[in-house]
């Protein structure tokens, strides 16, 4: 049985009727521009097949009832009880029930209509892999919301609400890249979003070119405030840079020449964090000529470089990771190889020339399984579309 009809199984044992409505909104993969989406660089994400899905329908009760399969486990919120993120009786709200309810209280904020809902839900996007679940389930629960209160927001003004919620209600400094992803992805397609003026565009990838995502299996948590940390580095930056710059406003300003002249006052580990990102966004900016002549190869570079930077000056990388990546580099066909998300554990992502997609996916698998112990998941992948109501 499909992820869709098992969810309408579960609404129906639980709520005795068929769901109205079955929204989804997938997880994504970056391929280019980490960790400067919170410094106003250039991201090149794409929303992947995997994805969270929510079968759902409008009730009269004041509460909406919300059963997480992927957890065994319901809660009940209402607009009374979301501000002290609580429950129906009292209770705190779960972690995972945190998510659809930073969702419904930026909604509230924004004086939307709110219907309650009783709805079901399950991703088949591995949590804390560095594909974005979290955003999936805000940007599907937004669908939701959106469908029973008969208003639409725009793909981006979703995203920037999803945000919101995270930062506000869920108490992770994220930036726009995940939410943005889920949103606005196009099937097929690469999409490049500058995350300063939120202007994007799409590229394609050449045809015999697939993405491949390794997951290490091994996971982080993102809110252990390590991310966190990562972002107050970047500003900690900024706010000394700007004796000698006072025009900037994000590392996004700051040229790498500016850069090697003036890096020598900040602290090392602030100089380590603030050249990744630096460099990062010279990268991105670079690459996107590249996508679009099709030029993997220097693409591939590119990403490889990603990489090395990300584990020894943004140090958000874990051996796994590493082990990963330098496999994937050396097998025949795969043009670069990096740790895709926030990091610390979760997926690599790939590109490799489609033909050899297979053989590589399986030299990786037994050539990380030998090396680490642990039973890699490898997924050739498709871009697919943003959030969107199935039924
Ligand atoms: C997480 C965050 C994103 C972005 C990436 C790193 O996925 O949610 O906003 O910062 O890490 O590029």
């Amino acid at each position: 049985m499909n992820l869709i009809d098992q969810l309408a199984v579960t609404y129906r044992e639980k709520f005795g009727h068929t769901p109205a409505h079955i929204a989804r909104a997938p997880g994504r993969v970056n391929l280019l521009g980490e960790h400067v989406d919170y410094n106003d660089g250039f991201v090149l994400p794409a929303a992947i097949d995997h994805a969270t899905y929510v079968a759902f329908s409008p009730t009269n009760a004041r509460h909406s009832t919300l059963v997480a399969v992927d957890f065994n486990q319901q809660a009940s919120f209402s607009p009374e009880t979301i501000p002290s993120k609580t429950q129906a009786d009292s209770s705190p709200l779960p972690e995972w029930a945190l998510y659809p309810a930073g969702v419904l209280w930026t909604l509230l904020e924004e004086n939307l209509p709110i219907l309650s809902m009783n709805a079901v839900y399950a991703s088949n996007i591995p949590r804390g892999s560095g594909l974005s679940s979290s955003a999936s389930v805000e940007m599907a629960f937004m669908i939701a919301w959106q469908t029973l209160g008969r208003w639409t927001l725009p793909p981006m003004r979703r995203a920037l609400l999803g945000q919101k919620a995270e930062n506000k209600y869920v108490g992770v400094n994220c930036g726009i890249m995940d939410q943005f992803a889920s949103a606005c992805g196009v099937e097929d397609n690469i999409l490049l979003l500058d995350c300063r003026s939120l202007e994007w565009e799409t590229a394609s990838l050449p045809k015999d070119v697939a993405i491949v995502i390794a997951d290490t299996t091994i996971r982080r948590k993102l809110t252990s405030g390590e991310y966190n940390k990562r972002r107050a580095a970047c500003e900690e930056a900024v706010r000394l840079l700007k004796e000698d710059l006072p025009d900037i406003k994000a590392l996004r300003d700051v040229s790498m020449d500016e850069f090697s002249h003036l890096s020598a006052k900040l602290s090392k580990k602030v100089k380590k964090r603030a050249r990744h990102v630096v460099e990062e966004i010279e990268r991105s900016k670079q690459a996107l000529p590249l996508l679009k002549t099709g030029d993997i190869q220097n693409f591939g570079r590119l990403m490889n470089e990603c990489h090395i930077s990300l584990r020894d000056l943004y140090e958000v990388s874990c051996p796994e990771l590493d082990v990963m990546a330098r496999i994937a580099q050396s097998l025949d066909g795969c043009y670069g190889a990096r740790l895709t998300g926030a990091g610390f554990g979760g997926c690599t992502v790939n590109l490799v020339a489609l033909e050899q997609a297979e053989q590589f996916a399986q030299a990786l698998a037994t050539g990380y399984e030998s090396e680490t112990g642990f039973h890699p998941e490898i997924y050739i992948t498709r871009a697919s579309n943003g959030a969107e109501l199935l039924k």
